[in-house]
């Protein structure tokens, strides 16, 4: 069985500015030796990817967009390109993140094509998914993230399957406090697993599964024990270099 690799990624949405950023990676990478066993990965806003990327080079420290465009380039007006990222020295992006869904109509459509141009660029595609709290309450959890990655990951590689990241975000956990019990972080990210099986053992066994929704440091050690969770995807609790140590420490 391969080592899976612990990878927690700090998701700080629309917050902190350039001089923010700065300070915060310049604190953080000072403890990135200690963080061997983990790969770290911090997602500043697209204004502060350029000046994260040069404080955090060399430390191991990767830096992330948030969303990128799946087209090389054209008419969209607002949006980035994978080449515009891969010239600041972006290691990957998160794609599919329930509020792009939610709040700027990301389509499964749209993810089908990111997933693989950032694969194919050698980047990292952090791909959310989750259920809203009606859906769990309907028992449609499962069906939910089905239907997502049959259609995210649709045109992926097989050989390549396994390098793709995927966040179990339950939409009812994030940035609510309210944390999925580790008995549903663990029953979902296996489900999601087995889901990749069906398509290649292998890559299901290499592909890390995070879980992610009001993560902090006093339960981060419990989630990412469970079997089939590989670390984090964390945003309130990232905002703090602290607090984000601390759950890069107990992955
Ligand atoms: P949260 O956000 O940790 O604040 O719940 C997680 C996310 O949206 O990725």
């Amino acid at each position: 069985m391969p080592e899976r690799k612990p990878l927690v990624a700090a998701n700080w949405k629309m917050n902190k500015t350039v001089a923010e950023t700065e300070s915060y990676l310049g604190a953080l990478s000072g403890h990135a030796s200690q963080l061997g066993g983990v790969e770290v990965v911090v997602c500043p806003p697209s204004t502060a990817l350029a000046g994260a990327c040069a404080v955090a080079a060399g430390s191991g420290i990767q830096i992330c967009a948030q969303n990128v465009h799946e087209s090389e380039s054209g008419a969209f007006t607002g949006e980035v390109s994978i080449a515009m990222l891969a010239e600041l020295g972006v290691a990957g992006a998160i794609v599919g993140h329930s509020e792009r869904r939610r709040l700027f109509g990301e389509t499964d459509e749209a993810l089908a094509r990111k997933v693989p141009a950032l694969l194919d660029a050698g980047m990292l595609a952090i791909l959310c998914c989750g259920e809203s709290e009606a859906e769990r309450d309907s028992g449609e959890t499962e069906a939910v993230l089905r239907r997502q990655l049959e259609a995210d990951l649709e045109q992926v590689a097989v050989g390549d399957l396994g390098r793709v990241v995927i966040a179990y975000e339950p939409i009812w956990a994030i940035g609510t406090g309210r944390t999925a019990t580790p008995e549903q972080a663990q029953e979902a990210c296996a489900f999601i697993r087995e889901l990749v099986a069906g398509i290649a053992a292998d890559a299901a066994e290499a592909l890390r599964v995070l879980y992610g929704g009001s993560v902090k440091r006093d339960n981060a050690a419990e989630l990412f024990a469970l079997r089939d969770v590989d670390g984090g995807l964390v945003g309130g609790a990232s905002l703090d270099p602290d607090d984000f140590l601390a759950i890069c420490r107990a992955a």
